[in-house]
């Protein structure tokens, strides 16, 4: 079977790098893909998938019959925002990604908020706000600490906290009047601050069961001790280690009953279903749900899936998950990004990265995220360039692995964290619960 991924991401070469493990698989096309996608896979081009969708499309469904593709695997929220799966379903194209409809979970934080709302879901409380006014009158009133996050798509960027007031209506200002996001902020969410242990749980879903991976947390800031701004993620583990009882009541409780009230709504949600939780002293809420993979989150948890990747995938499409054994190896894995130096904000691209040949231990894996190939030379071309990943029989075996394999690896400004996973690896299972006692 010949499949096409789309993105351009070390998510994207870590799915290419697991579906070419499965016996049924011929071929695979990423579109666009990187230098370390081009090495195990065909890139191919389409302008900017997703991003203006009309042209993309038609050029899309085109290369997908002149290369015989029968499966495609959507890797970024922005084409399953604008419609893409729905426009490949209406080919009788088969799709791994949620419909448009589904996939607002994640692109409307208004809309993921009143569904968690109406559906029970436990989240930190919250008001929606259209209208500055009211929304400035809304921060003026409340006397708990609040988070503002502009309701749309806003590539991680559009959440906000602030510290006092005054940051609290220059922000409002910023997104609702400056319009720093565009239309990711013509609404608004003002919520609760909350306090304690953030970790992602994704599952698999088919629109009627879930199976969730192993619990992984991600590190979103840029330096060492959690400090910094903000990013795309400077690394991931998994398993965090939470107890197997609070990961039912996660499934029973939040990640069920999500796909559940999406499917009673028209909604059905065929994909990754991504839960990112606060662990509070109070019980576990839901921050957000991502409609997808999360970055660098799949580039620890794949290589923990002793799956076919390509069987738990087909099994969502064709809706019998149920009947899907979902295994995971047993162990650890661990992943590092080296990013460009100024990411977050700017930096150069076309460096030249040396020390990606050198023998490498074979539990270690480089995954390419800004990479190109430039007249044979690897080179960077993007924010979060390189993602190496570590896989171990324990946590602290796993980080071993992949800071050993990051050692020869050098590019001109590359910074990357020093304490991935190293605040919990050493603690003892924890058992949260999901609701105050
Ligand atoms: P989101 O994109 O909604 O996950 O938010 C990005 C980050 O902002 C999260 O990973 C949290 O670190 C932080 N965050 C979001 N919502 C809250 C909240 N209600 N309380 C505290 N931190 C939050
Ligand atoms: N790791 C966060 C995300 O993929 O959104």
């Amino acid at each position: 079977m010949n499949t096409l991924i789309i993105g351009a991401g070390a998510r994207e070469h870590a799915l290419a790098w697991k579906l070419q493990q499965s016996p049924r698989v011929e071929k695979i096309f990423v579109a666009p893909g990187n230098a370390g996608t081009a090495h195990l896979a065909t890139n191919v081009n389409l302008q900017s998938p997703g991003s203006s969708l009309q042209s993309p499309i038609s050029s899309l469904q085109s290369l997908i019959s002149s290369l015989h593709i029968t499966f495609v695997v959507i890797g970024p929220e922005t084409p399953l925002a604008d419609g893409l799966a729905d426009a490949l379903r209406a080919q009788n194209i088969r799709v791994f990604g949620p419909n448009q409809n589904a996939a607002e979970i994640e692109s409307s934080k208004t809309f993921a908020k009143d569904f968690m709302r109406r559906n029970n879901i436990p989240t930190a409380r919250y008001e929606t706000f259209t209208d500055f006014d009211d929304a400035l009158r809304h921060v003026e009133t409340i006397d708990y600490p609040m988070v503002i996050k502009a309701s749309g798509l806003a590539a991680g960027k559009g959440v906000i906290i602030p510290e006092t007031l005054d940051e609290a209506r220059d922000a409002l200002r910023q997104i609702m009047l400056k319009r720093a996001f565009g239309a990711a902020g013509d609404a608004v969410v003002i919520e609760e601050r909350l306090q304690g242990e953030e970790i992602s749980v994704l599952a698999f879903s088919d629109g009627f069961t879930v199976k969730a991976m192993p619990p992984a947390q991600d590190h979103k800031r840029l330096l060492d001790g959690d400090l910094g701004p903000n990013t795309g993620g400077m690394g991931a583990y998994a398993p965090v280690n939470v107890s197997e009882n609070f990961l039912d009541e996660i499934t029973r409780e939040i990640l069920q009953p999500t796909i559940d009230g999406l499917r009673a709504e028209g909604r059905m949600f065929v994909g990754v279903l991504y839960a990112g939780l606060m662990l509070t002293n109070d019980g576990a809420r839901v921050l957000e749900f991502n409609c997808r993979f999360g970055d660098p989150e799949a580039q620890a948890l794949l290589p923990l899936l002793e799956s076919d990747l390509l069987d738990v995938l087909e099994a969502c499409v064709n809706g019998n998950l149920a009947q899907c054994e979902v295994k995971w190896k047993r162990g650890a894995a661990a992943c590092v990004v080296l990013a460009s130096g100024g990411y977050p904000n700017q930096y150069a691209t076309g460096i030249p990265i040396h020390g990606l040949d050198a023998m490498q231990n074979r539990n270690a894996l480089i995954f390419h995220a800004g990479t190109k190939l430039q007249d044979a030379q690897v080179v960077t071309n993007g924010g979060r360039v390189l993602c190496v990943t570590g896989v171990g029989k324990n946590l602290g075996d796993a980080l071993d692995t992949a800071y050993a394999a990051i050692r020869p690896i050098h590019f001109e400004g590359m910074q990357f964290r020093r304490d991935i996973g190293k605040k919990d690896w050493r603690l003892e299972t924890r058992d949260f619960a999901l609701h105050a006692k």
